[in-house]
């Protein structure tokens, strides 16, 4: 293969809290280059969510970015693309009134090994509407007070997909008449529990980051769903507050990529009417710890 000329990677902060731009590469001609696939990696790391414009990638090219970067998960619940089972198409179309990931989460939490990251291109994008708002877990733990980190350390998390993807969860249930775009099947199988450290140490950083989302996160362990409400309520609002986040706005060709390690995100609803379609792969990750 004729060895093609690469400019350096530009990467440019997009908010205070996390979020870089990255321009000069082409990811569909560079994901098999060592030096592209290491600075992405390393900007993953510094911004815990890179973004890239102007980007075509068919599904073989995704897949094939996605694994340089770990194996790639199989959603329980929500129908592949045709021929590509790593694919998710996360989709809303003009009848729609629910979307998918319209709430703080991080990616499979409920699995024992939750996703190392996600990684979202954009197809088709709203005129107006439907950004992607991203929350700085790192940020969150380190500005909780020592009291509360000291009790936080030592706690235990319980994760399910019950309410989402249980028989009756809420992306089940009455909701995919109201999300026609994608095939979400509800499964007793989501009514499994997984314990997770309220605060994971980041593998490959080192640093200390809440673990707990809203979209997941039932209960601490050992404690009733009623006695843990009010702290997880608390650590929710606390963990997604403006000062945290960066917000993106997509368009045809735009592309995320996200640590879900050390963050949460939160896909906007605000685009009634209109189409939005992303493929996403999801990195598979370890146990957290
Ligand atoms: C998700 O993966 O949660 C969806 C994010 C988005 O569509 O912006």
């Amino acid at each position: 293969m004729p060895t093609q000329k690469l400019q350096e990677l530009s990467v440019k902060p997009i908010s205070g809290a996390l979020g870089a731009m990255i321009d000069g590469v082409d990811l569909a001609r560079h994901f098999d280059n060592n030096r592209v696939i290491s600075g992405v990696h390393q900007a993953l790391l510094d911004h815990q969510v890179i973004f890239f414009r102007g980007q075509q990638l068919t599904p073989e090219q995704h897949v094939a970015f996605g694994r340089r970067f770990g194996t790639l998960n199989v959603h329980d619940y929500v129908k592949a693309m045709d021929g590509h089972p790593e694919i998710i198409v996360v989709a809303k179309n003009e009848g729609d009134t629910k979307n998918f990931g319209g709430g703080w989460h991080s990616d499979v939490t409920y699995l024992e090994q939750p996703a190392l990251g996600s990684i979202l291109y954009c197809l088709e994008a709203p005129e107006f509407g439907g950004d992607t708002v991203f929350a700085n877990q790192y940020m969150a733990y380190d500005r909780l007070s020592l009291g509360m980190k000291r009790m936080l350390d030592g706690m235990t998390a319980i994760h399910t997909a019950r309410d989402v993807y249980g028989p009756r969860g809420h992306a089940t249930g009455g909701y995919t008449a109201n999300l026609k775009a994608m095939q979400i099947l509800g499964s007793t199988e989501a009514e499994k529990e997984v314990e997770h450290p309220v605060v994971r140490t980041h593998p490959e950083t080192g640093r200390k980051c809440l673990y707990i989302n809203e979209g997941f996160t039932k209960r601490f362990k050992d404690m009733t769903e009623a006695e843990s409400l009010p702290l997880l309520e608390y650590l929710w609002a606390h963990c997604t507050q403006p000062e945290f986040t960066c917000r993106f706005r997509w368009q045809p060709g735009s592309i995320a990529f996200w640590d879900n390690r050390a963050v949460q995100h939160y896909a906007l609803n605000d685009y009634h009417g209109q189409r939005r379609r992303m493929h996403r792969v999801t990195v598979n990750g370890d146990r957290p710890v």
